[in-house]
């Protein structure tokens, strides 16, 4: 198990963005299969799900919603505020004060909740983190916190400077970047988060819209007789105990797949060898 702040969750939890249409806009081409894939990452003992509003936008939330709810007191739902979506599918950013709080408001609407488990703050774009303050849209979050809709804080996309910005205007649970087997650019401060207890959530663990290849992942995945998915997440749970995994899909099936095969234990030998591929 992990945690998030005083919340005890799956270290394999999911990922929902997969669910909303093509370009994560509009409505799944099956709603139902949607909502079984919700249901099934329960059963199988998931009780880690991310999610935003953005996404759809509030497509996800709403499947969540109607697939769960009333949730499982077990389940933690964590969300993000900071960017919304223009008419092209683009992300653009919205971080002034009266944008988080009217997001922060829509999000326990979308999910029927009345106080929110998680929020990250989502910094940078979709090209990635960018340098710049946060401290008045993180400042924003702490003031919805301290009025009690928020139970814990995080920050997304960020530059490891603004997650030391973040920690010294409030304590935060997580930060969720991207990071994976050959996307490394984080591990020094995930090494830094673990001796703090705070969680590192690696967005695109599978590589996102680009699915991770190579040599070594196929050659280590075909020695177990699993996928090269499976290999790439066992290596992150291995990589650091504050690693928690949210893969997205937006199949059932896929999903089975995952939980299964990311509890494969690699060898010394077979992480040196994976250790390759984003070097
Ligand atoms: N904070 C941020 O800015 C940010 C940005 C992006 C994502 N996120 C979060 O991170 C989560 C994970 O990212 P992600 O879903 O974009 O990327 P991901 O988990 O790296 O990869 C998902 C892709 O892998 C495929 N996949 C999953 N399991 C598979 C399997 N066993 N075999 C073959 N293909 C498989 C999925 O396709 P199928 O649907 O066909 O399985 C999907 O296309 C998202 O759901 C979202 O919650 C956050």
């Amino acid at each position: 198990m992990g945690s998030l702040g005083d919340l005890t969750i799956s270290r394999f939890g999911y990922g929902a963005m997969q669910l909303a249409g093509p370009g994560v806009m509009g409505p799944p081409a099956d709603h139902e299969g949607a909502l079984a894939v919700l249901r099934e990452a329960v059963e199988l003992g998931i009780t880690h799900i991310d999610t935003a509003d953005a996404y759809g936008p509030r497509i996800t939330n709403r499947l969540i919603r109607e697939a769960l709810h009333p949730y499982p007191d077990s389940l933690h739902l964590v969300t993000k505020v900071g960017a919304t979506r223009d008419a092209q599918g683009g992300w653009p950013q919205a971080r002034r004060p009266d944008e988080l709080r009217r997001a922060v408001h829509d999000n326990l609407d979308s999910l029927g909740l009345d106080v929110l488990d998680v929020v990250n703050l989502r910094l940078g774009d979709a090209q990635g983190p960018r340098p710049e303050p946060i401290a008045e849209a993180f400042e924003t979050l702490v003031e919805l916190r301290e009025q009690g809709l928020i139970r814990h804080l995080g920050v997304s996309n960020a530059t490891a400077d603004q997650v030391a910005e973040a920690q010294s205007i409030a304590p935060i649970v997580c930060v969720q970047n991207m990071y994976n087997l050959a996307q490394r650019h984080d591990d020094a401060l995930i090494d830094r988060l673990a001796d703090e207890d705070v969680a590192f959530v690696p967005f695109f663990p599978l590589g996102g819209f680009s699915p991770l290849q190579s040599a070594a992942l196929s050659a280590v995945a075909a020695r177990f007789g699993v996928t090269p998915m499976a290999v790439a997440l066992a290596w992150l749970l291995r990589r650091s105990p504050n690693i928690l995994l949210i893969p997205g899909t937006s199949s059932a099936a896929h999903l089975r797949e995952n939980v299964a095969g990311a509890g494969l234990v690699l060898s010394d030998e077979d992480v040196a060898e994976l250790e390759g591929t984003g070097r």
